[in-house]
């Protein structure tokens, strides 16, 4: 008999929380064993492999949505920035999370918010000495979840913040007016998918999906020294703002 059935159903739905939580926790825990394959991705990770090979590994180890024209040269901008501290909403599966961990040698803490962080417990295990990686597990939205992050920068403030969560102009506009101000004078904030889809433009739906930042980005420009990598502008979707706090 399955163990779990052992305990009546409305108890299971109460300890189910706690549950998922506590192996959450050990999963990403330094003491919980990993597979060869994590130790092999972490020593190539580890090993300063060019930022192309590393977008590579970004694909195969986690997962990644990016257009690598675009992600590139962003990476560059960030190598100018030498950013120590780093937040991301919306990791998906993590391949960002990855690259501003190893593409960008001064990071030192990166924050990652989604719904659900998708290969925590693999980020963490690849982060090198002397760094750290928090995935922090909810509604980016809440004044809670901005409390949580500004608890793991214990006092620091932000050198880069890339916003790619909820992509509704009233999501990515609560993003922003959330986790901007944790930004230093002379950071960066970069948008994700600021470029309209087929759908929206052309009526075409393609299953690409960009959602309406290219709205909230409009009125970005309007505000703020910004700059734009899209590698082709009728492409269908992706795009990154780049945001300069002044
Ligand atoms: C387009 S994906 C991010 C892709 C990822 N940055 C990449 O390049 O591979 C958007 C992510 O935002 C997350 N998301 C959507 N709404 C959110 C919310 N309110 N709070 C936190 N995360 C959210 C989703 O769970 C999803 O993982």
């Amino acid at each position: 008999m399955n163990p779990k059935h052992l305990l009546p159903m409305p108890l299971r739905d109460v300890l189910r929380p706690t549950y998922q939580k506590a192996l959450r926790a050990w999963q990403e825990s330094r003491l919980s064993p990993k597979p060869q394959s994590w130790r092999e991705g972490r020593a190539k990770a580890w090993s300063s492999p060019s930022a192309e090979a590393l977008l590579e590994q970004a694909g195969t180890d986690f997962g990644i949505t990016q257009v690598p024209f675009e992600i590139l040269g962003l990476l560059d901008k960030l190598r100018a920035l030498q950013p120590k501290t780093v937040v991301e909403v919306g990791t998906h599966k993590g391949g960002n999370s990855f690259l501003f961990c190893h593409a960008l040698a001064s990071t030192e803490r990166v924050v990652g918010v989604d719904l659900c962080v998708q290969n925590a417990a693999r980020l963490i295990h690849y982060a090198r000495p002397g760094q750290r990686y928090f995935a922090l597990h909810g509604d980016s939205q809440t004044q809670a979840m901005k409390a949580r992050v500004a608890q793991r920068l214990a006092g620091r403030s932000v050198d880069f913040l890339f916003i790619d969560g909820d992509h509704s102009y009233a999501g990515v506009k609560a993003d922003f007016e959330l986790y901007a101000p944790l930004v230093r004078r002379g950071g960066i904030i970069a948008l994700h998918d600021i470029v309209a889809d087929h759908r929206t433009r052309y009526g075409r739906d393609t299953g690409c999906y960009a959602g309406e930042v290219y709205r909230y980005w409009a009125e970005l420009k309007s505000r703020y020294r910004t700059d734009e990598l899209v590698r082709d502008p009728e492409q269908d979707g992706f795009g990154i703002g780049v945001v300069y706090v002044d």
